[in-house]
């Protein structure tokens, strides 16, 4: 709708300004011919065979993990090497369009195709070598973390700390934070790079860590979408450890149980005193399900190297002020285990992303970081858990949310200096991701509308608290102040001034860049 309208306002105004001699939608159509095969001229001579609308592999290559979005890239590449990833680059400098990498294509707003139409699309499916020196596992940016944990664990019991969907990319999940249930151990996926490969705006192949384009690294480890293409990862392993899976599932709760459960939860993590282990990773689940109320609450998680009896006593304070739980599930797992397990998986096959294609969802989902300073209130809580067990108990949208603790006790996230890469919001208790899957009987609007409407009973409900949000759950409703704002409060400044030194021209660029 808003596009239409504004296209509108374009021409009339674009027509009175050249005398209405040329209609604007020819004039623009013209330029942007002419701009899109000086693209793929260069893009031919650099020695691509670049996907554009009207070849077959279009549809099926420019489609996005959420189908909400349909953007129509100029044109998308498949580079070898790193020198093609900059020979990319430079074809979209050169010729004034502009340019993204993807690696697994599951940016909530489609934006590794542009987030608008007209973009390069640099797709990173060639560069997925994977190998390990010592202790350090360097890994291509075309991997995704099934890949990754599959290559670790196979050789040599490795592991690192990431998400649990197997086929995330590195890419955006690395260059975004990159959160897992071994987090508060071992930190964000970003936390845990050493190095990286990028190739910048200007076609330069770079290596950037602590010691060497240090701002780069900074920037890259963060948010990094916008500082060029990161073509290959090295991060420090740990040995890969047994674990026990807990869920305690609250079927019986109502609205009032599940927000005196949340209260009971954030204060049992944030401890003081009894600080809770940072091998625990912690979550709690509320989607709907087969319970009187329609809506299911559950507080589950994994508890690394420790044996059930441990798991027992640590939750033992908590479960006496959740209640009885109407189940109780327990498990001894082994590291790849405890990844299959957490992916939803059976198969260690399921890992490795290049033997089956990955799937696709229609949905919107957006965030909250909860601070550790400022825990959810009585009258916040209560007001998102009337939503969940109000209208999300007969809504058609298909939604859940989960709350991933980040902080409490010595959580290596949040005891990590605040600065350490552009990751924005080591000061968070945990985040609460709220997601809906919106079907075909419910209007796009409405879908949003729905999923926004969690986001807002916490917000307008603790309105002196000023909520962050996690860019890996990147809202696509925000528009780029709201986005740097939410994502990069205290890093905004050094950011934009970063991507004016490395990226004047704005040649990598989605709607929500600096
Ligand atoms: C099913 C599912 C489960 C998830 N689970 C978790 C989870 O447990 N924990 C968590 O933290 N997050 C999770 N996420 C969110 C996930 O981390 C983000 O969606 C992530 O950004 C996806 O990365 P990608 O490479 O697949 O996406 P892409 O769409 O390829 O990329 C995302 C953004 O990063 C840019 N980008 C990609 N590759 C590069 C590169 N090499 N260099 C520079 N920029 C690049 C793109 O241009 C785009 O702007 C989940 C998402 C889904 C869909
Ligand atoms: C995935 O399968 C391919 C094809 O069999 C194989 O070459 C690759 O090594 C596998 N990857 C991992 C991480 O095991
Ligand atoms: C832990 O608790 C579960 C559920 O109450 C119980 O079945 C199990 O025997 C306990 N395990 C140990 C080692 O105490």
């Amino acid at each position: 709708m808003r596009g239409t309208f504004a296209s509108i306002v374009v021409l009339s105004t674009a027509s009175v300004a050249l005398g209405a001699l040329i209609p604007y939608s020819q004039l623009k159509a013209r330029s942007y011919r002419h701009a899109r095969s000086g693209l793929l001229d260069c893009l031919d001579s650099a020695g691509f065979d670049p996907v554009v609308e009207g070849d077959s592999a279009y549809a099926t290559d420019a489609s996005p993990f959420n189908l909400r979005f349909n953007w129509k890239p100029a044109a998308l590449v498949y580079p070898q090497d790193s020198a093609g990833v900059a020979a990319a680059i430079k074809c979209g400098a050169d010729n004034g369009v502009k340019v993204n990498a993807r690696s697994g294509g599951h940016s909530y707003a489609a934006f590794a195709l542009g987030g608008e139409d007209g973009h390069l699309t640099v797709s990173l499916d060639n560069l997925r070598h994977l190998s390990l020196d010592g202790t350090a596992a360097t890994f291509g940016a075309g991997n995704h973390l099934g890949d990754v944990a599959l290559y670790l664990w196979e050789n040599g019991g490795r592991a690192l700390a990431h998400g649990t969907c197997p086929y995330v990319g590195v890419g955006g999940h690395t260059g975004q934070g990159g959160f897992g249930l071994p987090s508060r151990a071992w930190g964000l996926l970003a936390d845990q790079i050493t190095s990286l490969e990028i190739v910048t705006a200007d076609g330069s192949i770079l290596t950037a860590s602590k010691t060497e384009n240090a701002d780069l690294f900074w920037a890259a480890t963060g948010a990094g979408a916008s500082f060029g293409i990161i073509t290959s990862f090295t991060a420090e392993t740990h040995a890969a450890l047994d674990s026990i899976a807990f869920a305690y599932t609250f079927a019986d709760y109502g609205a009032a149980e599940a927000s005196a459960g949340l209260q009971a939860w954030q204060a049992f993590a944030n401890d003081p005193v009894n600080k809770l282990d940072t091998a625990v990773g912690l979550q709690i689940h509320v989607n709907p399900g087969l319970s009187p109320s329609g809506v299911v609450f559950s507080v589950s998680g994994v508890y690394y190297d420790v044996d059930e009896a441990t798991v027992n006593s640590t939750f033992a304070p908590l479960l006496a002020q959740l209640g009885t739980p109407s189940d109780i599930f327990l498990e001894e797992q082994d590291w790849i285990t405890s990844v299959l397990y957490l992916a939803g998986v059976d198969s260690v096959l399921q890992l490795n992303t290049t033997l089956a294609p990955d799937t696709h969802d229609t949905f919107f989902a957006t965030s909250t970081f909860v601070p550790e300073a400022a825990p959810m209130t009585q009258a916040a809580s209560d007001a998102l858990f009337a939503y969940f067990y109000g209208p999300g108990a007969s809504s058609a949208v298909e939604w859940f949310a989960i709350f991933d603790l980040y902080g409490g006790g010595d959580s290596v996230i949040a005891l990590a200096d605040k600065d350490t890469n552009a990751f924005d919001a080591r000061d968070s208790l945990y985040s609460i991701q709220y997601y809906g899957t919106i079907p075909a009987s419910v209007s796009d609007a409405d879908g949003i509308a729905f999923v926004q409407g969690m986001k807002s009973a916490v917000e307008i409900n603790q309105a002196k608290t000023q909520f962050k949000g996690y860019v890996n759950y990147i809202d696509s409703t925000y528009t780029a102040d709201e986005a740097h704002t939410r994502y990069y409060p205290t890093h905004t400044e050094r950011l934009t001034a970063l991507k004016d030194q490395y990226d004047p021209n704005r040649v990598i660029n989605f709607p929500q860049d600096f």
